[in-house]
């Protein structure tokens, strides 16, 4: 099994570019089950979660063509079943992501359901429950989720939970339904914003997205369109992070700002001075220690979750004490014990980790757990005395195009070994 080897103590400096974002491009690449025309997604990560996508679109039959330069061309016009096999989902829950396309699109679909995972039990009943006020028929036999619809019909739905890819979801079956759709309490999430950019270009009627109250007007039939996934905020977000904790100076390239606001806020609350641009930023530290800053995860505009694992481990470094409270997931400090082993102090008590910054963490064999974890222990190695090994990167190949090599351009020693 492949592992990182980090040697910690070099300040990162340098430029990098940041890819596609993954939590775009898997709601754009299911929103291509919506048409039988082509769809062209540009701006492609590399990753293993964009691959299993692809696989399952192509084990229903979709026709799939990868273009070096990173585009991928699907045409949906060769389906010949509608089924996300457990064998698949269980790998990748946003699997469950061409539930609402292919019961719109098709009447049909038969994906399995996905168990809790590493973070949290992870719930699709919202999905269900929006699927099923728009008209769907499910049931839940086997393990698997078999809807059924003749076409569906315009709801105003209001979701108990902010769920991001429940909005997506909903959002999808509701451009081919009869009539209006109105999501109320919908996720806010750029990427949100992202998708129905792409499903308006393919002639979807979609308003207020990017807000949480979004009105979709149905149509018999969507078209192909050509679409440009937006940045990755979460990748860049780990690598200010990187620069942070490190006391280094870094730009990131083709970014849009705006979408890490309040992980900028926290940056600069831990003291480092940040510049941005239209499509760039730039971090620089100054060879300072952090400071210790108090984070809460909420939902879009709030503090990502997805970036609670990364300031985890600058507070582990930083001066002075914090608290780090986990507000959407149940379950999503597996980290935490992995760097209390490199010798941060961290105590949890439920949701809430209680750091006390220490100046050294040191090297040590750890391991990661999910995507995110497995990001801030790379982090933590960076900082370390001596040598990190970070096994079970399969985690960090699901989101993060090239790590190693990224952080290498950027100065730091660290290298993949394969066995
Ligand atoms: N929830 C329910 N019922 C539902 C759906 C969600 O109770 O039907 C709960 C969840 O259990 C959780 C909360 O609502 O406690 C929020 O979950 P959400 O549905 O928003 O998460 P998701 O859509 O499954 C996406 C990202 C995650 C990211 C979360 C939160 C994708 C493919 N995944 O997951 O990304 O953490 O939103 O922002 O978009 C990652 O990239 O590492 C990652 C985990």
């Amino acid at each position: 099994m492949n592992r990182l080897l980090i040697n910690g103590g070099k300040a990162l400096h340098g430029k990098i570019r940041i890819s596609g974002s993954k939590n775009a491009v898997l709601p754009i690449l299911a929103a291509t089950l919506l048409t039988t025309d082509e769809v062209t997604v540009y701006n492609i990560p590399h990753l293993h979660d964009v691959t299993t996508l692809v696989s399952l679109l192509g084990e229903m039959g979709a026709r799939v063509t990868v273009d070096e330069r990173m585009s991928i061309t699907v045409d949906s016009s060769t389906l010949v079943t509608f089924k996300a096999p457990y064998e698949l989902v269980k790998t990748m829950r946003a699997s469950i992501l061409v539930l609402g396309p292919l019961v719109a699109h098709f009447g049909q679909a038969n994906v399995s359901l996905p168990g809790g995972c590493a973070i949290g039990s992870r719930p699709v009943d919202m999905h269900i429950r929006g699927l099923e006020q728009l008209g769907a028929r499910i049931n839940v036999e086997n393990g698997y989720i078999c809807a059924t619809a003749d076409r569906l019909k315009g709801a105003c739905i209001v979701m108990d939970t902010t769920t991001v890819t429940g909005t997506e979801n909903l959002m999808m079956a509701a451009c081919l339904a009869e009539g209006t759709t109105t999501l109320e309490n919908a996720a806010r999430e750029p990427e949100v914003l992202d998708l129905a950019k792409c499903l308006i270009g393919m002639g979807a009627d979609i308003k207020g997205a990017g807000t949480d109250t979004i009105t979709i007007e149905g149509t018999e039939r969507l078209s192909g369109t050509e679409y440009r996934v937006l940045p990755d905020r979460i990748e860049a977000g780990t690598f200010l992070v990187a620069a942070a904790i490190t006391g280094g100076r870094i730009r990131l390239k083709g970014i849009c700002p705006e979408m890490i606001d309040a992980v900028i806020a926290k940056l600069r609350e831990a003291g480092a001075d940040i510049t941005c641009g239209q499509d760039w930023v730039e971090l620089d530290m100054e060879g300072r220690r952090p400071m210790a800053v108090d984070i809460k995860t909420s939902p879009y505009p709030g503090f990502p979750t997805d970036m609670q694992a990364q300031f985890t481990a600058l507070n582990a470094v930083a001066e002075g004490a914090s608290t780090i409270s986990e507000a959407v997931f149940e379950n999503r400090f597996m980290h935490v014990p992995e760097m209390n082993r490199m010798g941060a102090v961290i105590r949890l008590e439920g949701n809430t980790a209680f750091i006390r910054g220490v100046r050294r963490l040191v090297g040590a064999p750890v391991m990661a757990t999910d995507l995110r974890a497995s990001a801030s222990l790379v982090l933590a190695g960076l900082v370390a005395d001596g040598e990190t090994g970070v096994d079970r990167i399969y985690h960090i190949d699901r989101g993060y195009e090239c790590i190693e090599e990224k952080l290498a351009q950027l100065g730091a020693d660290i290298r993949r070994i394969s066995p």
